[in-house]
């Protein structure tokens, strides 16, 4: 028969997603025990407050005994009968100063926080191979979609090239309510707020920073070379009108925010920002709160992994899947130089190549179709379908069209020399295929 292992675990924080953990490991005990022969117990938790956690836990209907609570840190990075310590904090600190406190006394450790991670990763890579233990964080990006692994190990052997995310649940469930109720931003994000979909700061997720922490995760290990949090270029859905949504829907497009790596040879782009995609895109059907990553390599070719990016369930069943492999295999650790600095092989560049569409406010007059036409002209920039809206409003008239693909920088400047006096740049989405 074969022996049983061991493996006690620590909890730094037991909001949200520590709870999730916690019920998991409790209704999974004894079939991970059949089944994979190891003992998972849970030693330490570590709380900011032990009373207060008891009655948010039993509120919960978690069963937490108060024996296992702590308010001190080092109760759980310095136990010595913890061999995995599982980080539920978030935030940048000190979530990463203690996951470090834990590697640099040999625990593996476990996240799934990808702010810590997207700025801390080289110190805390650094610390997990000094001691010979892991580090891991599947559910940092995608929540319990795979992608960590999928890139890291199942495509191990393949040259990834583009990378498109719908990485944050927020902004896809505000995006798809503003699409199918015609809505504006402030009305569904009010609403989301109300049902617990988004935060009471929504900066964060709106202003697509959190897709950016996470981009930045997985184009680094895509490419195989370090991508930084600042290497990310990044626009939020605050500006996105309801009325772009519509106007791009009637020429056969599907707004998202996307996370976009692209890498042709050593150029490298990395950007967040509001796209929209065809239709019949598999993205563009990924709707509510759902997370799905759209993976090109030369050999896998297209592939997309969706789920549920978030809620605690989900996430802990992403968790539980690193405990159990950081207790029953070795760490594996990325393939590149783990620095805190951009891969020097890298060319990180603000000039790609993309379609886009171009909102105006234009004078209702004779010859102006013809002077906006001659300003994208005179960038390269081809105009590929138009839109014209009836009915002016204060003399003006909205004017839609899509570009043929073109470089970012060529449409700045053709926008930049439309003339105010006859017509205005409203709004610019990319436009991605
Ligand atoms: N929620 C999701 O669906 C989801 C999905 C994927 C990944 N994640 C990641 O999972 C992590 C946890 O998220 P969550 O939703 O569980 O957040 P949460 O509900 O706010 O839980 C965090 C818990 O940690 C506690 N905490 C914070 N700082 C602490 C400290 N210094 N000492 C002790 N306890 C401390 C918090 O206490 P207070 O409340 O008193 O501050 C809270 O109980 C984050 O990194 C998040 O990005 C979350």
């Amino acid at each position: 028969m074969q022996q049983i292992k061991q493996v006690s675990l620590g909890f730094l924080g037991c909001g949200n997603i520590g709870g999730g953990v916690f019920r998991l490991l409790r209704d999974m005990h004894d079939e991970l025990l059949a089944r994979d022969h190891i003992d998972i117990v849970i030693r330490k938790i570590l709380v900011k407050d032990i009373e207060e956690a008891l009655e948010i836990n039993a509120r919960k209907g978690l069963d937490v005994p108060r024996e296992l609570l702590t308010e001190n840190a080092s109760d759980v990075t310095q136990d010595s009968e913890i061999q995995i310590v599982c980080e539920f904090m978030g935030g940048e600190q000190p979530a990463a100063r203690m996951m470090e406190a834990a590697l640099n006394a040999s625990k593996h450790v476990v996240t799934a926080n990808k702010v810590a991670l997207a700025l801390n990763w080289a110190q805390l890579q650094a610390a997990a191979e000094r001691s010979g233990v892991g580090l891991w964080y599947e559910a940092s990006v995608g929540g319990v979609i795979p992608i960590i692994r999928v890139l890291s190990v199942n495509l191990e052997s393949d040259r990834i090239d583009r990378i498109y995310g719908i990485i944050n649940g927020t902004t896809n469930y505000i995006l798809t309510r503003m699409t199918q109720e015609g809505k504006d931003y402030g009305e569904i994000l009010a609403d989301a707020q109300k049902l617990g979909l988004a935060e009471p700061n929504p900066e964060a997720d709106v202003e697509g920073m959190d897709a950016a922490y996470k981009l930045s995760i997985l184009a680094s290990l895509a490419f195989h070379g370090r991508v930084t949090y600042g290497n990310i270029y990044r626009e939020g859905i605050t500006g996105i009108q309801a009325e772009d949504i519509a106007f791009g829907r009637e020429m056969g497009y599907t707004l998202k925010l996307l996370g976009i790596a692209k890498r042709q040879g050593n150029v490298v782009e990395t950007r967040v920002h509001p796209t929209f995609l065809p239709a019949s895109h598999p993205l563009a059907r990924v709707d509510g709160s759902l997370n799905a990553i759209f993976v090109h390599g030369a050999f896998c070719q297209d592939m997309m992994l969706q789920g549920r990016g978030a809620g605690d369930l989900p996430t802990a069943s992403a968790i539980c899947g690193d405990i159990v492999e950081a207790a029953l295999t070795g760490p594996r650790y990325p393939t590149f130089e783990n620095t805190p600095e951009p891969c020097p092989d890298f060319t990180f560049t603000d000039n790609w190549l993309t379609r886009a569409y171009i909102r105006l406010s234009a004078v209702d007059a004779p010859g102006v179709l013809a002077r906006v036409s001659e300003c994208f002209g005179a960038e390269s920039v081809s105009i590929a379908s138009m839109l014209q809206k009836e009915g002016t409003v204060n003399g003006r008239v909205p004017l839609i069209f899509i570009t043929h693909p073109a470089r970012e920088q060529a449409i700045r400047r053709a926008a930049a020399r439309l003339d105010p006096s006859i017509c205005t740049l409203e709004q610019m989405i990319r436009v991605e295929e």
